[in-house]
């Protein structure tokens, strides 16, 4: 007993004297108690400092108390190398490039959610070995047009796959101890006049389209920040936007994150201060311009609000809710002390870039079977145009990247042909001569003296003796092409590359196109070319990729997440006049009718529907059968594999409502499953039809509704090849 009696005495001795951590270092405490505790030992001035920039990229801690810095670092595609305290510019590190993963409408195209798994895991890897606290990204942005110069970051027209396809690099990103920053929150779908277009967007539409793809971020990705897009809605900026960011984010989403303003979006202290604002990162030292020589004090969330707290025009209320957002996405990264270690440049990491691009490469169009090309029967391949030297990760904006190392597609088709053929290059056009961004140089010179006549003549001649000429073209990061800043003037192929490719069908019947793009273009030229690729911006890797699919070692399984339209006009937003250059008001008129759904209602056929993607296989789907599940339905049908090679097939479920009270899109993306297939091979592919997928958004309820009546499942390849549909009854 009397031993028991002095254990229990030494061990309370002990512990009275083992030094106490505070709460709000201990991780064993909850997150929630280690936030109070923090915030119950800031001053007021501390508190005001955590809430804005301190330098280009990042805010501040809190010294005295052991809180670090925040690091925010673009972008979606892969890390940005590191800049000069108050500078866009690279600083000149040795130690800061990075592997340039494909642009996110890649991610998108390949409909796998194991990919978007495989990507956020790395980049989030990458922006964890480079000591980062939030990666500002993913953008996803529902692509309203096609001339919108930021669509290549984003994930395409349908904000259900949007939603899907984000979800996946959220998680795995934020399990590195990272946050990200989904952006850019919200309506911001064009470039034009970005920093002051107000949009003008029905609640239905806004509901419908808009919101869905942050939503689920926030929901079902818990996404840990959010960046306030520079647009107006209703009046206000999307940085303090108080319906956005307090209504709907906050409260009706239940976001325990922080909003953190684009960069140089906030104009106004009393919203800032009030409508749902977190953190302000600015451009310039004022957080608007790049005039230098004011201090991060002069932000609105700086010395401004420090003013209005101490002359009781502001609430430490608010306040205090803002802190308790930064402390909490501090904890989840910076002062995350058991979060992996990262890594860069990693075999894995070029391994992922190289499968995601492949899974997200679209084969358009394949007459004769011209793809995969035979190599055994191929003497000589021709390669023109200037998509297939030109490094494509520099430029476009703050996607821009320092890669390690990027494989052109010339460079990739000589590295796996070896000397099985000759490959013979010609220029075929010159377009964007930009080597340097940011000060980052690709150290590719592309000048060339010849006029385009003389470019075009020598294509030509070296095409009439060519097996098969490749043609490499599309846009790039240069202004007024896929670049942050600016949008196109139109959806067609920019410089002579059309009057290019009908020169090369004049002599050779064996042309293939690839389009190097984040958008889609016009092919006036589409019945005189026998394939067409659709192989994205994919980064470090792309040139490999790219002849994985030319030589089919890969079978191509990605599928459009945007529509390709025949000509602008048959897109809903500029059908009714409603995208604008020249107007800050952009009403979005087309409401809920975006892409497919547009084309639908109008039976307008495009030149490459939303979901269209062909392979080296092919594929037969059974009749889909319908029965109850639940307080849901369960739609079921057979795939199999009908063709000689393995490959993937993306199975689509759409789904009609027949009978509404407010008009509906002639039918929805609801659900898809990405399934590879040996030859001969079937699988059951099994839909689940929650109630909720039958909803829509009516705007007098302010409310999502479901309504009785009769609704069609459609299963097929794409959305314009439906394969098999039931109906049924709710
Ligand atoms: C830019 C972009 C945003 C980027 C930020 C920092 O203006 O709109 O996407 O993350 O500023 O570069």
């Amino acid at each position: 007993m009397r031993s028991t009696l002095l254990a229990i005495f030494l061990l309370a001795v002990s512990c009275s004297t083992a030094p106490k951590v505070a709460t709000y270092l201990d991780e064993s405490q909850p997150l929630e108690k280690r936030v109070e505790d923090a915030l119950s030992r800031m001053t007021l001035e501390e508190k005001v400092k955590i809430l804005h920039a301190q330098s280009k990229f990042s805010s501040a801690g809190v010294p005295r108390l052991g809180i670090p810095e925040l690091w925010t670092t673009d972008g979606p595609h892969g890390i940005r190398p590191e800049v000069l305290w108050d500078q866009w510019n690279q600083a000149g590190w040795t130690n800061d490039s990075c592997t340039a993963f494909p642009a996110l409408t890649c991610l998108a195209a390949s409909w796998s959610e194991e990919m978007s798994a495989l990507y956020g895991k790395a980049i989030g890897e990458e922006a964890r070995y480079r000591e980062k606290d939030v990666l500002l990204g993913p953008g996803v942005n529902i692509y309203r047009t096609p001339l919108c110069g930021r669509n290549f970051e984003y994930m395409g027209e349908d904000p259900y796959l949007a939603g899907k396809m984000c979800v996946p690099y959220i998680q795995e990103v934020q399990k590195n101890g990272v946050a990200v920053c989904v952006k850019h929150f919200a309506l911001n779908n064009q470039e034009a006049n970005r920093h002051t277009y107000n949009a003008v967007v029905d609640d239905r539409t806004l509901y419908e389209i808009y919101l869905p793809a942050f939503k689920a971020a926030v929901q079902e990705g818990g996404a840990w920040s959010i960046m306030g897009a520079y647009n107006l809605y209703e009046g206000q900026h999307l940085c303090h936007n108080d319906r956005i960011l307090n209504r709907i984010l906050k409260e009706e989403w239940g976001f325990d994150g922080a909003v953190i303003s684009d960069w140089g979006g906030v104009h106004n202290t009393e919203e800032a201060i009030t409508n749902g604002l977190d953190i302000e990162m600015g451009t310039g030292t004022n957080g608007l311009d790049s005039k230098y020589g004011k201090s991060y004090d002069a932000y609105n969330l700086a010395l401004p609000y420090l003013e209005r707290l101490k002359d009781g025009r502001a609430s430490v209320e608010v306040l205090d809710d803002k802190v308790r957002r930064v402390l909490r996405l501090n904890f989840r990264t910076a002062m995350n002390n058991s979060k992996p270690t990262g890594s860069l440049c990693s075999p894995e990491h070029y391994d992922a870039a190289r499968r995601i691009a492949v899974e997200g490469i679209v084969l358009l169009k394949n007459e004769d079977d011209i793809l995969p090309i035979d190599i055994e029967s191929t003497k000589k391949i021709l390669v023109v145009g200037e998509n297939a030297i030109k490094k494509m990760t520099v430029g476009g904006g703050s996607s821009s990247l320092k890669a390690q190392y990027e494989c052109t597609p010339i460079a990739g088709l000589r590295e796996a042909v070896g000397d099985k053929a000759e490959i013979v290059y010609q220029r075929g056009y010159v377009g964007d001569l930009l080597r340097t961004y940011n000060n980052v140089d690709t150290g590719i010179d592309l000048t060339d003296p010849r006029s385009e006549e003389e470019l075009i003549s020598d294509a030509v001649a070296a095409a009439s003796d060519a097996d098969i000429v490749l043609f490499f073209g599309g846009l790039n990061k240069a202004k007024g092409q896929d670049s942050e800043g600016c949008d196109r003037d139109s959806m067609a192929l920019p410089y002579a590359q059309n009057k290019v490719i009908e020169a090369l069908a004049e002599v050779n019947d064996n042309i293939v196109v690839l389009i190097v793009s984040g958008n889609a273009v016009e092919m006036p030229w589409i019945d005189k070319v026998e394939g067409v690729v659709e192989t994205w911006f994919l980064g470090t890797q792309a040139g490999h990729a790219i002849a994985d699919v030319l030589l089919g070692k890969v079978n191509p399984s990605g599928k459009l997440p945007f529509t390709f339209p025949v000509r602008l006009e048959d897109n809903g937003a500029h059908a009714l006049n409603a995208y604008h250059k020249d107007s800050l008001t952009v009403e979005y008129k087309e409401g809920i009718f975006v892409g497919y759904r547009w084309a639908e209602k109008h039976n307008i056929k495009p030149l490459f529907a939303f979901g269209h993607g062909l392979s080296y296989t092919t594929f037969e789907y059974g009749q889909a059968k319908c029965r109850k599940s639940g307080d849901g339905f369960k739609v079921s049908l057979d795939v199999t594999n009908t063709g000689a090679r393995e490959g993937q097939e993306i199975v689509q479920l759409y789904i009609s409502d027949h009978e509404s009270s407010l008009e509906r899109p002639v039918k929805e993306l609801k659900g898809f499953r990405k399934i590879r297939l040996a030859p001969g091979e079937t699988k059951e592919v099994t839909f689940e039809i929650e109630p909720d997928m039958l909803k829509f958004y009516d705007p007098a309820q302010s409310g999502w509704v479901l309504e009785k009546g009769s609704f069609t499942a459609h299963v097929g390849a794409s959305s314009d090849d439906i394969r098999t549909r039931v109906d049924f009854q709710k």
